[in-house]
């Protein structure tokens, strides 16, 4: 059996959880692999919305067990309050979550780094969720993290003493306005972290290669998106993970060559939250129209996203580097009601046209140069075949696959369950 991934190909909000919790009914085990509660994923099914932080999105089904890697890291804060919001809708969660003991901690003092960092930042600030994702990566490669086994030990409390006191005096060193009372923030911590060990502790590259070993069907839950790649993102305008295919092999402890499907999410359009670079940004009525009907607010922070049209040189780069064997788009019904329909085929750079992703970016660099495609008109959202599709829809889908030659398999046309069609 091989393990089978599924990833943001943009800047991350592209429906990763709906199509996780779409395609649970196949699997034995979700797993996700990097990130943290950075990312807010959005389930939605009966008439309720659900976001996940940090427990994979397979957590609704009966019988999925759910597995949290070595590569993401954890906030035992939020990750309780998710696992209180699980409650109320009677999941059985001791009995099928399963955390990795070499997952990462996230503590109170990295929160505060993390807005101590971005403040001393000014107007090149990245954005980032303040959710202390990059104080802890920062810790994990400068190995001096905490991690999920720590917590077994007997010294965990002067191991924690020994890093938050380092970290405050890091926080000094910055020299900006950051508020806190740590004795509070601290009693929160360790009532969590109390919580946190009811659950199982694991040896997950043990777990997920066992289980593949029992023919286990196994699917990888990217975060955030390829352009949010720490390596291959729009760097310093990323996340702090390798959210790319390769993050999954070192984020679970997976071999290259166990790895099956590989699923590659988009939308229709573009959008990004947070600073850094974005050369199909719009600021017209079209954007705001996107915004709108997209409903395009941060599912953690709330903040605005930025949107735009469909960016296809970025998206070959994302579908190159992750190797997608499979696309799922989504939000196709955003896009209804507009006349023409852009997609970015190329970059005009240094005076020439090109196709690929270049190291910069940035609007003074590159302008995009678009195709234009006759738009539709009609309501996707109650439509539930392919067969109903109008036919500049199939168009601009035909156009995206000979351009990307990768089938797209599934296009979404809602944010409910059943507003998925397979192709
Ligand atoms: P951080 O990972 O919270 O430090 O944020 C770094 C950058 O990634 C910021 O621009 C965030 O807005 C963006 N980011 C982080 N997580 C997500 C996500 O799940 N969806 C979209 N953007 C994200």
């Amino acid at each position: 059996m091989a393990v089978d991934l599924l990833l943001g190909l943009q800047w991350g909000d592209e429906g990763k959880g709906k199509i996780v919790d779409v395609l649970t009914k196949d699997y034995d085990i979700i797993a996700r692999f990097q990130g943290g509660p950075n990312a807010g994923h959005t389930l939605e099914f009966d008439g309720i919305k659900h976001v996940l932080r940090t427990i994979p999105s397979g957590i609704f089904h009966e019988n999925s067990i759910n597995v949290i890697g070595n590569g993401v890291v954890i906030d035992p804060v939020v990750f309780v309050k998710e696992l209180e919001g699980l409650h109320q809708f009677g999941i059985d969660y001791k009995k099928k979550l399963i955390l990795s003991r070499k997952a990462h901690l996230i503590l109170p003092t990295h929160r505060l780094l993390d807005a101590a960092s971005e403040a001393s930042k000014g107007k090149a600030k990245i954005g980032s969720t303040l959710k202390g994702i990059g104080p802890t990566y920062m810790d994990k490669t400068g190995r001096n993290g905490l991690r999920i086994g720590d917590l077994e030990l007997d010294d965990f409390k002067e191991r924690y003493r020994a890093l938050a006191d380092k970290h405050e005096a890091m926080i000094n060193f910055y020299n900006v306005d950051v508020q806190y009372d740590l004795e509070e923030l601290e009693k929160e911590f360790f009532e969590s972290v109390a919580t946190l060990k009811e659950l199982t502790f694991i040896d997950s590259e043990e777990f997920l290669n066992q289980s593949l070993k029992n023919n286990k069907t196994i699917l990888a839950e990217g975060a955030q998106g390829s352009l949010l790649d720490i390596d291959f993102g729009t760097y310093p305008f990323v996340t702090s993970s390798n959210t790319t295919a390769a993050g999954a092999c070192t984020g679970l402890g997976v071999a290259p060559n166990k790895i099956g499907e590989v699923f590659g999410i988009f939308k229709a359009y573009t959008t990004r939250v947070g600073s850094g670079p974005f050369p199909t940004e719009l600021f017209d009525g079209d954007g705001e129209k996107m915004a709108k009907i997209g409903n395009e607010f941060g599912a953690v922070t709330g903040r605005p996203r930025r949107c735009g049209w469909l960016d296809l040189v970025a998206l070959k780069y994302a579908v190159q580097v992750n190797g997608v064997t499979q696309l799922m788009m989504m939000k196709a019904d955003v896009l209804s009601g507009f006349k023409t329909l852009k997609i970015c085929t190329a970059y005009k750079y240094k005076g020439e046209t090109i196709q690929h992703l270049p190291y910069n970016i940035e609007e003074e660099n590159v302008t995009p140069v678009y195709t234009e495609i006759k738009g539709w008109d009609k309501d996707l959202t109650q439509l539930d075949a392919a067969g109903q599709f109008p036919k500049a829809l199939n168009d601009y889908i035909e156009f995206l696959e000979k351009e990307l030659n990768v089938p797209i398999k599934i296009v979404s046309v809602g944010p409910d369950r059943t507003q998925t069609i397979h192709r």
